[in-house]
């Protein structure tokens, strides 16, 4: 099979790459020729473990290419996929401009049967819509070249983006006829021989999937972090309630850690898109809305606590940073809360000295020379007033708490990721504050 993958993003390019891994003949598109022409030299525009060494032996066998040519890619394509941006309007709603301008350009160029899938995050009646596109740019140049429209969402996630590739929980397609559905059974089958589902359903259901996925496990985390701010103020400790109700299987222990909001390219966007999706057709989602509310509050919670125990004076003072990526094994730097307690620490006349272990070069985009950038994490350390822990990398775990009480002026940790012993921190002398449990909270046998 040959497959044409536009937009050689994150999911663009772990896409074709795994594709490619279980022998389909890909080519990768991007408008970005610089882009283009690092993947041609094997640099890549991401960090995702295992990724670099992938697209190496795939581009060596042959099955992988790039190109910034949708032109001559998508010619004897059986499938195209859609992998662009979908980033939110001024209004919230998804942007579609990309993923029409693909649709355009692919029908202006398809010359055989193609399936045409969009594996963007798109809202219900995207795929109508790349439709009448493709069908446009065919009418205008006299072509007659049959079609389908399939909506493919993707659930891989950062960090884990080639292992959810390739082993996946479950592959959802919306097909509006059998002979998409014939051709998408065929491309996902060598992905489904451990009996992972592929799950066939209408378009517009396919699409709502997607949305309705991120925005439950947003709403798992922002329910977690509201039970986690009670849990502060009542006394009691979120880490033991997490454990009580994640040990319920209706529950699940996933996505119930409490800390400093959800980030990231994806559930900051998809929450807001589909809260805009219901309203403008005349619905109110007021659990997303909530949802969303206390995300957009969680983020502060970790400044709020720093300035709580430096007496509201911030001004002078010296804050090392451990983690800036939205979350560990990635550099995605998108709508990450480290960008949010930087700003506001900076803005109380604080410094700022951070380390990520691969986030730094994206970080620097964004946040320039505002703030120092250590060599690594004890670098940090050196001369600041405390620590916060922002993003749970596993290396930040178990370190040292003497060289790191010897490092600090002064012997404080505010740990936005609970990734610390309440208990053994206060044994050994330091300040510890995290999220959801006091940070004076004593254990009942101490009352
Ligand atoms: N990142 C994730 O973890 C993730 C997971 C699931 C779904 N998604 C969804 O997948 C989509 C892509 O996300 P991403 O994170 O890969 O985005 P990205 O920004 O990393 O990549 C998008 C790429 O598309 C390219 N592009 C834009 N217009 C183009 C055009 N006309 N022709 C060719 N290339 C073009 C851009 O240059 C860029 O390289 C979004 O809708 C997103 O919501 C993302």
């Amino acid at each position: 099979m040959k497959i044409a993958v536009v937009g050689t993003g994150y999911v663009g390019l772990v896409t074709g790459t795994c594709f490619a891994e279980v022998g389909i003949d890909v080519t990768c598109i991007d408008i970005d020729q610089k882009k283009i022409d690092n993947l041609h030299n094997g640099i890549l525009p991401i960090y995702e473990p295992g990724l670099e060494e992938m697209v190496a032996r795939n581009v060596k066998s042959g099955r992988l290419n790039f190109s910034t040519s949708l032109a001559e890619s998508i010619k004897g394509a059986d499938v195209a996929f859609i992998a662009v941006g979908t980033p939110p309007g001024e209004d919230g709603s998804a942007d579609l401009k990309y993923v029409l301008a693909v649709a355009r350009g692919i029908g202006e160029n398809m010359d055989n049967y193609t399936v045409v899938v969009t594996k963007s995050t798109v809202p219900v009646g995207t795929a109508a819509k790349v439709r009448f596109e493709i069908e446009q740019a065919l009418a205008k140049r006299g072509a007659s070249v049959e079609f389908d429209v399939a909506s493919n969402p993707e659930f891989l996630k950062e960090g884990a983006a080639i292992d959810d590739f390739l082993k996946p929980d479950r592959i959802v397609v919306g097909v509006s006829s059998e002979r998409a559905e014939e051709v998408m059974r065929r491309l996902y089958k060598p992905f489904l021989l451990n009996g992972h589902p592929i799950i066939f359903m209408d378009i517009p259901s396919a699409e709502m999937t997607k949305y309705a996925a991120n925005s439950m496990l947003a709403t798992k985390i922002s329910f977690m972090n509201d039970i986690a701010n009670l849990c502060e103020i009542m006394g009691a400790d979120v880490n033991k309630v997490r454990q009580g109700i994640g040990s319920d299987a209706r529950i699940g222990h996933k996505f119930i850690y409490p800390g400093i909001g959800y980030g990231g390219s994806c559930f900051p966007k998809d929450v807001k898109a589909l809260i805009k999706t219901a309203s403008e057709n005349g619905y109110q989602m007021q659990v997303l809305q909530a949802v969303e509310g206390v995300n957009e509050a969680q983020k502060e919670v970790l400044f709020n606590k720093v300035k709580k125990h430096f007496g509201n004076d911030l001004k002078g003072k010296k804050f090392a940073i451990w983690g800036l990526s939205f979350k560990p094994k990635t550099d995605d730097m998108r709508e990450a809360p480290s960008l949010v307690i930087i700003e506001k620490l900076l803005a109380e006349g604080a410094t700022v000295s951070a380390y990520d272990p691969v986030a730094i070069p994206e970080a620097k985009h964004t946040l320039g020379d505002t703030i120092t950038y250590a060599k690594d994490q004890f670098e940090a350390l050196v001369d600041a007033d405390a620590l916060l822990v922002v993003t749970e990398w596993p290396e930040f775990r178990s370190p040292s708490f003497e060289v790191v009480g010897r490092l600090l002026k002064q012997k404080v940790i505010f740990d936005g990721r609970n990734i610390y012993d309440p208990s053994e921190m206060k044994e050994i002398g330091f300040t510890y504050h995290c999220i959801g449990i006091k940070a004076d909270h004593k254990e009942p046998a101490a009352y």
